[in-house]
């Protein structure tokens, strides 16, 4: 059984310094103590319209995290520049729209252009030598495009698991498990994240195929009474607890 990764969106230390339009609090500093508490690395998504992670921001992060940096992005020729310019260790390609309050569902692959689109800023992040991964629903269908594609890795949303109770949750969980087992099936490294909470984190990473979450908004929530190396360390801890009795 692989060992899990948490990387750590910090996205939401900056949505409170932009609060503000000042500098804090900083998220290069949040990076730090996330490290410090056991992060395996470091998830900023940087959008379109800057509403919380700047560009320094991440170029900092570029030159101070000393785990990995994880950049969202959108397939936009802006933003894929970017990242082509600053070659985080790993780019996860995400939808974006400007109204959401965050990222709601995976990437759509259901159309031949929506595909195309994606396959072209895959192929952009793959020449600069940037791991490349997919933030998907786990769906069958997007599951074999994005391999279709040879993208290292997709991120399983597991948002619906998160927003959803009893019965039909425990059916969300039983996809999540069967979208992971096909990525791998397929050779392709299966992440997830979304909507992940230290409430219901533990049944997906039970999820031996699974080698990766990304976690942000609950994290940076309970550092505001914890501080953030406390709120990390605990998150880690119930992710190792959960693979451990697999
Ligand atoms: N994964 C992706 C692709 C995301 O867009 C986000 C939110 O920015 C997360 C994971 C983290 O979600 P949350 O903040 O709900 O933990």
């Amino acid at each position: 059984m692989k060992d899990m990764r948490l990387y750590v969106n910090i996205d939401h230390v900056a949505t409170v310094r932009q609060a503000r339009r000042t500098d804090e609090p900083d998220p290069v500093r949040a990076a730090f103590l996330a490290e410090l508490g056991g992060a395996d690395g470091i998830t900023v998504h940087l959008r379109e319209d800057r509403r919380h992670i700047q560009d320094r921001d991440v170029r900092l992060l570029m030159e101070t995290v000393r785990t990995c940096v994880n950049l969202e992005l959108a397939a936009t020729s802006e933003i894929l520049d970017l990242a082509c310019e600053w070659k985080p260790m790993q780019a996860t390609l995400v939808p974006e729209k400007r109204q959401e309050v965050t990222t709601e569902g995976g990437l759509d692959l259901s159309t031949a252009e929506g595909r195309a689109a994606i396959a072209r800023a895959v192929e952009r992040l793959r020449a600069a030598g940037i791991r490349t991964s997919l933030f998907i629903d786990p769906d069958d269908a997007a599951i074999r495009a994005s391999a279709d594609m040879g993208v290292d890795a997709v991120e399983l949303h597991t948002g619906e698991y998160a927003n959803t109770r009893g019965e039909e949750r425990r059916g969300r969980l039983a996809r999540l498990g069967q979208g992971a087992s096909l990525a791998r099936s397929l050779g392709v490294d299966v992440h997830a994240g979304h909507g992940l909470t230290y409430e219901n984190v533990g049944p997906v990473a039970a999820i031996g195929e699974i080698e990766e979450l990304n976690i942000g908004h609950s994290i940076v929530s309970r550092a505001v009474f914890t501080g953030l190396e406390a709120a990390v360390r605990e998150m880690a801890t119930l992710i190792r607890r959960a693979r451990r009795a697999l």
